[in-house]
C-alpha cells in the first residue's frame, strides 16, 4: 500500500514536471470563436501561462476569491482574451480599463491561489474575468432599430413600461458587461455566474442603475444559455453587428432589469449582515466584558461584607 501511494506520488509529480519543463502547449476552445463549415471550432493553443500551472489541480470553488483586476494582470488578461476572443483588443483598450481615471470601468476577476512546483511559492491564479462599464443603455442598444417598440420589449422581458422609460433615461446608466470568459478548464462550474452576481451586486448598490446588458454573438449558444440561466433576457437583434474574418454577425442584446424593489430587499439584507457582524464582533463581547466586571464586583463585595 505504502509503495503503491509513494508510486502515485512520484508518477504524478513526473508528470506535471514534464508539463512545466517542455511548457507544453494545451488545446483550448472558445465558442465566442466561428464554428467552420462543418459547425465545429477551431482549436487553439494555449497562451496563458495559468494552463500549466494548474494542470491536473481540483479546485475548490468556496477558495475563490472575486475582486478587481489590477494593472500587475495585465498580460494575463490580454493572453486570456486571445484565448477566448476572435477579436483582437489593443493594449490602450485594457489600459483605460485597468486604469480607469474617469470612474467609467469597473472589473471583476476570479482568483485563486495554488502552490508553485518550481518554487514553492504561492501563486494567484484567474480563473475567470469581467470587464464592465458605467453606460447608458438608450444610445445604442435599445433604440439602434426601429424593429421593436417599447411596448414589444416590455412584453418580452415581463417589465412595465416604467422601467423601459428609465432604461432610456439620460439621468439612469446601466453596467455594460464588455467582455467576460472563464478559463475553459474550470468552465461549467458555476465561476462565469459568480462572477455575474458579483457585477449585480454592485449594480444593486448603485442608486441609479436600472439594469445590466450586453451584446452576444449569435452562434455562441453557451453563452446565451449562459445568461439566459442568469435571467438575462433578449431585447434586440443588431444584424451584421460583428465583424470576423470578414463575415458579418448578427448581435443578440441581452438585458438583466434591476427593479427599486430588489435594490430595497439587497439593501435590507446588507444592513441585518452588517448588524449581524455588529452584534458578534462588538456588542456581544462588549456584554460579556460588562458581565464579568459586575461578577468580579458583587464577588469583591461579598468578600468585603464576610471579613
Ligand atoms: C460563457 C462562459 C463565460 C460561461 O462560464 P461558466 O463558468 O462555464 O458558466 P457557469 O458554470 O456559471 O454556467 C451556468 C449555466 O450556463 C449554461 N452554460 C454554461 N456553459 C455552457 C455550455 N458550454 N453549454 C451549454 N450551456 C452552458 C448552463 O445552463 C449552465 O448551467 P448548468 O451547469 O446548471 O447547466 C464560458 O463558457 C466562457 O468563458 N466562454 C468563452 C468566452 C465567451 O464566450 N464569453 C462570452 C462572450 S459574450
Amino acid at each position: 500500500m505504502i509503495v503503491k501511494f509513494l508510486k502515485n506520488i512520484f508518477f504524478l509529480n513526473l508528470k506535471k514536471a514534464i508539463i512545466i519543463i517542455m511548457n507544453v502547449k494545451h488545446k483550448i476552445f472558445s465558442e465566442a470563436f466561428p464554428p467552420n463549415e462543418k459547425g465545429e471550432r477551431q482549436q487553439l493553443l494555449s497562451l496563458s501561462s495559468f494552463h500549466n500551472l494548474v494542470h491536473g489541480i481540483e479546485i475548490n470553488t468556496n477558495e475563490i476569491i472575486y475582486k478587481s483586476l489590477t494593472k500587475n494582470n495585465l498580460l494575463e488578461i490580454k493572453n486570456l482574451h486571445k484565448e477566448w476572443f476572435p477579436i483582437e483588443y489593443d493594449d490602450s483598450y485594457f489600459q483605460v480599463i485597468l486604469d480607469n481615471p474617469c470612474g467609467n470601468y469597473f472589473t471583476i476577476g476570479a482568483f485563486y491561489n495554488i502552490k508553485n512546483c518550481n518554487n514553492n511559492e504561492n501563486k494567484e491564479i484567474i480563473l475567470g474575468l469581467a470587464l464592465c462599464e458605467w453606460d447608458s443603455i438608450s444610445d445604442y442598444f435599445i433604440n439602434h432599430t426601429n424593429s421593436q417598440t417599447i411596448e414589444e420589449i416590455s412584453k418580452n422581458i415581463n417589465v412595465n413600461e416604467e422601467v423601459i422609460a428609465c432604461l432610456k433615461c439620460q439621468y439612469y446608466h446601466c453596467v455594460y458587461i464588455m467582455n467576460i470568459g472563464v478559463l475553459d478548464e474550470y468552465r461549467k462550474m458555476n465561476i462565469g455566474s459568480n462572477i455575474l452576481t458579483q457585477i449585480l451586486n454592485i449594480a444593486l448598490k448603485d442608486d441609479i442603475c436600472v439594469g445590466i446588458y450586453l451584446d452576444v454573438i449569435n452562434y455562441n449558444k453557451s453563452a446565451i444559455k449562459f445568461y439566459e440561466k442568469n435571467n438575462y433576457k433578449k431585447v434586440n437583434e443588431i444584424k451584421e453587428y460583428y465583424e470576423i474574418n470578414g463575415k458579418k454577425h448578427d448581435a443578440h442584446v441581452y438585458l438583466r432589469v434591476i427593479t427599486r424593489k430588489e435594490k430595497d430587499e439587497f439593501r435590507e439584507k446588507n444592513k441585518t449582515s452588517s448588524f449581524k457582524f455588529i452584534n458578534k464582533y462588538i456588542i456581544n463581547p462588549i456584554t460579556y466584558i460588562i458581565k464579568g466586571f459586575l461578577f468580579i464586583l458583587l464577588f469583591q463585595c461579598c468578600r468585603k461584607k464576610k471579613n
